[in-house]
Formats: C-alpha cells, sequence, structure tokens
C-alpha cells in the first residue's frame, strides 16, 4: 500500500483476485468462460457520516465488498478483480482522486476488465467521466440493482415498476449529462446541434414510454386488486415470508412445501411472492407466500417497484422473518427488515404475528449453537432453524399453528339464508360445534369455535355479529 504526498491512500486499497496477483501492464487475459469480466469497486468515504453511503458506519468495508460481490454475481458477471478505496474527499468529476484513478485503469487494462461496478451512489457526470477514463462502461448502485430487478421481475407490474425506475434513471441522466455538455461548450445554451437533437428525441421516446408505462401499471394494478379480492375468499391464512436477501427464503419454502422455487445462491432469486399451501399437523391449512428479499441502502428510485412485490405481506396473517443467524451483520439485517415492515403498517411488536426463524444454524460452531439456541428457547416467537439440514423445522411448523390456533374461542352467531357464502367459508375454515337450522325463518344458528387471527377475518370478510359463549 503506498502513500501519496498529500496523504491520501493512492491505490484500491486492498486488492483480490480470483487467481493470483493481478500483472500490471501484463498481457491480456482471455475468459474463457465468454461471461464479462467486471471489477467491483467500494468505496468507503471517510468521516461523511451523512451521505448516500452513510450506512458504511455501521457496516464493515469487508462485508460491503461481500455484499456488492453477491449482488454483481447475481446477474452472471465473472468477478475478476474487488477493491476497497478509501475516499476523504468525493470529486465532483470523477468521485475519486486521480491516483486511484489511473491505478484502477492499469487494472482494467491488465485484466481486460469490460466492467466496473461502482457500489455508491454516481452523479451522471461522474459516471460518464470515469467511462471515458477507463474506456469501459460503469454501472453505479442503483444500475446495478436496476439489472438485477429487471432479470427477475416475473409478474406484469413487477416488470413495469421496474422499467419505470430504470428509464426514470436513464432520464435524468440524459438531462444532467445534457447541461454538462452545454456547459463544457461554454453555456450557449442553444438547442439543434447533432447532440442535443438526439438527447432531446431520447428524452421525447422516454417520457412518452414513462406516461405509457404509468397508464398500464394503473391498469395492471386495478386488475391485481381484483385478483387480491379473490385469493382473499381463498380460505386459509397466509404466513408471508419475508427477509434479507440470501437469507434462506426459498431454500425454507421448498422444505415446507416440499416444492422447487429457484433457490440459488445468488441474490434477489425470487423477485414476485410465490404462494403455496402447507397442511398442518391438525390439518388446518395455510398459504405460504415467498417474497423478495431485503436489501440495505435501497436506492430511493427503487423502493416503489420494491414495495409492489411486498403487497402481499400486508395482506398476511402471520409474518415469518427468516434471517441468516451465522451471518456476523443478522442483527443489522434484521433491524433494516423490521423498519420496512413498520413502514408496511405491520405490527412488528405483535408475537403472534411476526415469528423470526433463525436459520443456517448448521452455520454456527458448537458454542454459538448453544447460545443462539438458548436465547431463541427465551424468546416465545423465536425458532431456531436449519433449512438444509431440517433441524428445527417441525418446532417451526408447530410455531405458526400456535400463533394460528391462539385464543380459539366458542362463538354463537346466527346466518341468514341467504348468507350461503359465508356458511361455506365457515365449513372451511372453523370448527364447527352445532348448528340448528330455523325451518320457518330459514335462519341457521351455529355453534363454532374459531382462533383470534381467523376470528378476525371472519369479521373483517363477513361483517357477522358473535356472540361469546
Ligand atoms: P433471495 O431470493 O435473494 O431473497 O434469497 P433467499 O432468502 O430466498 O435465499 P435462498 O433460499 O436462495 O438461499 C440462499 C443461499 O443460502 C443458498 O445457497 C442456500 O443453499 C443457502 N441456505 C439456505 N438455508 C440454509 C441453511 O439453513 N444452511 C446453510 N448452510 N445454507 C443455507
Amino acid at each position: 500500500m503506498r502513500q501519496r504526498d498529500n496523504g491520501e491512500l493512492n491505490t484500491f486499497d486492498k486488492i483480490t483476485s480470483d487467481h493470483g496477483e493481478h500483472m500490471l501492464g501484463g498481457p491480456k487475459v482471455v475468459d474463457p468462460t465468454g461471461q464479462t469480466r467486471a471489477l467491483v469497486v467500494c468505496p468507503v468515504l471517510k468521516n461523511q457520516s451523512n451521505t448516500d453511503q452513510s450506512g458504511i458506519d455501521r457496516r464493515n468495508a469487508e462485508n460491503i465488498m461481500a455484499e456488492a460481490v453477491s449482488l454483481a454475481a447475481a446477474i452472471d458477471l465473472r468477478i475478476v478483480e474487488t477493491g476497497i478505496v478509501n475516499i476523504s474527499k468525493p470529486r465532483p468529476a470523477t468521485m475519486i482522486g486521480k491516483g486511484k484513478l489511473d491505478d484502477i485503469g492499469l487494472v482494467i487494462t491488465s485484466e481486460d476488465i469490460d466492467l466496473v461496478i461502482f457500489d455508491g451512489r454516481l452523479s451522471p457526470v461522474q459516471q460518464r467521466n470515469l467511462e471515458r477514463h477507463w474506456k469501459v462502461k460503469v454501472l453505479d448502485r442503483t444500475g446495478l440493482i436496476l439489472e438485477i430487478f429487471g432479470r427477475r421481475a416475473q409478474t406484469a407490474e413487477g416488470r413495469l415498476q421496474v422499467e419505470l425506475a430504470h428509464l426514470n434513471y436513464q432520464r435524468s441522466r440524459l438531462v444532467r449529462s445534457w447541461t454538462h455538455l452545454e456547459r463544457q461548450r461554454g453555456g450557449f445554451g442553444f438547442l439543434g446541434g447533432p447532440g442535443e437533437t438526439q438527447i432531446e428525441a431520447d428524452r421525447r421516446q422516454i417520457s412518452e414510454r414513462i406516461t405509457k408505462i404509468k397508464r398500464l401499471l394503473g391498469k395492471v394494478q386495478k386488475t391485481r386488486a381484483l385478483h387480491r379480492s379473490s385469493r382473499k375468499k381463498v380460505p386459509y391464512p397466509v404466513v408471508a415470508l419475508v427477509g434479507y436477501t440470501n437469507a434462506g427464503k426459498s431454500t425454507l419454502f421448498n422444505r415446507l412445501t416440499n416444492s422447487s422455487v429457484v433457490a440459488k445462491d445468488q441474490l434477489f432469486a425470487t423477485l414476485d411472492p410465490t404462494m403455496r399451501g402447507l397442511d398442518l399437523p391438525s390439518g388446518r391449512r395455510v398459504i405460504l407466500s415467498d417474497t423478495v428479499g431485503f436489501i440495505s441502502e435501497l436506492p430511493h428510485e427503487l423502493v416503489a417497484a420494491f414495495r409492489a412485490t411486498l403487497e402481499e405481506v400486508v395482506e398476511a396473517d402471520i409474518i415469518l422473518h427468516v434471517r441468516d443467524i451465522a451471518h456476523e451483520e443478522s442483527d443489522i439485517q434484521a433491524a433494516d427488515v423490521v423498519d420496512v415492515l413498520k413502514t408496511l403498517g405491520i405490527d412488528t411488536d405483535d408475537d403472534e404475528i411476526l415469528i423470526e426463524a433463525w436459520n443456517k444454524s448448521d452455520l454456527l460452531d458448537s458454542d454459538r449453537f448453544v447460545e443462539i439456541s438458548n436465547h431463541a428457547a427465551r424468546r416465545s416467537n423465536v425458532v431456531a432453524i436449519s433449512a438444509t439440514t431440517g433441524e428445527g423445522i417441525q418446532n417451526l411448523i408447530e410455531r405458526i399453528e400456535t400463533s394460528i390456533e391462539k385464543d380459539a374461542d366458542h362463538y354463537k352467531l346466527t346466518l341468514e339464508a341467504k348468507e350461503g357464502k359465508a356458511l361455506n367459508w365457515l365449513y372451511e375454515n372453523v370448527e364447527i360445534i352445532e348448528r340448528s337450522d330455523d325451518a320457518s325463518s330459514g335462519g341457521i344458528g351455529l355453534e363454532i369455535r374459531v382462533p383470534d387471527i381467523v376470528r378476525r377475518k371472519l369479521q373483517r370478510k363477513f361483517g357477522v355479529r358473535l356472540l361469546e359463549v
């Protein structure tokens, strides 16, 4: 590690390579896999706690780098080099200083890099200048996550939300680069040059597409609301799996339902919720819903696209928060997830609604395993599990059942003859203790035993009056 005259570190402060030391100025490497060769640059802003990178203060740079690399791997890039760059003062033109710019440039040449992932936010001007300087494509964190969302989105709404976010991102880049060009030319500001015309045309096309997408989204959302209300008629409690990306949601979902949702060691293997039925030991059936993984510092442009995938969570009766308990930053990740759940209006303090599955317990050493198991045992809404080995899964299923059966009580109600739908629903969902039909009025008197969450659902759906027995 060399030190510059001004005291700034002047190179990638840490460099790792997947094939030993990189050869500065050495022969070009031809990638046998044919994948895009990428370099991941992870900027760490020093002494800046209120910037886009503020999360970095509480998160260890190595972990940030590991997440950046996983994100990049999620779109099948071949990560050839990674480097953490300390930035003491962000440069308006290029974000990083000249010395580091050149050092990275040498690595780009020697390793035949096609793409640089910059795991932070770059202004359009910075992105353009870096691309010019290095002569490769540069993707910042927002651009990278957009790529990932774009590849993973499956439903019409997911795809439209991602495209909308992408277009807004592109449009902001066009506008600002144009301003930048104008300034370079001495600020005449007249339109009509070939560059401006092209940019104006691009902007118009993008704006037209944005208008169209917004209209389509409106339609899709209406249809989806219809679907949801028809699904609400599916007479089962819904259990939504949420959790930080890579926590093991899809693996657990598969284990619980024996289905085969894609579970890969890739971030965001799931973007749209997937639903499956799960039969509990009591015979009661619940619907399990898998959702997209959370991520810290989600660029604000992407929040709507991400939320669109979480509407199912708001509808759920129980939320199963899957945590990678073996991850060094498990607590920070959990806090991020809880924050988002709160913004969705979910009561995260209700132990019957929110159950935590502490996953990957098989990766803990024996001391830590005992510590974690004891900790879990002390909390009524926590179960330690391993989705891979199956350890603790039975406990988890029982815990879900407990929440669902909680406060089961006896009630009496009377339905009119025309309330056939409610009657069918009751037969499918609750225990009917006694039925007495009134032949003259056609009314039906029922005594039922129903747990708290089902009772709430019953009243929400049919507005029936229940009398406690
Ligand atoms: P996203 O789709 O990114 O949100 O990820 P996810 O939370 O659905 O994670 P997924 O199930 O795809 O698992 C991520 C990785 O963790 C995979 O490589 C799994 O094999 C692994 N994994 C999941 N559960 C366990 C576990 O209990 N133990 C171990 N050792 N690995 C696990």
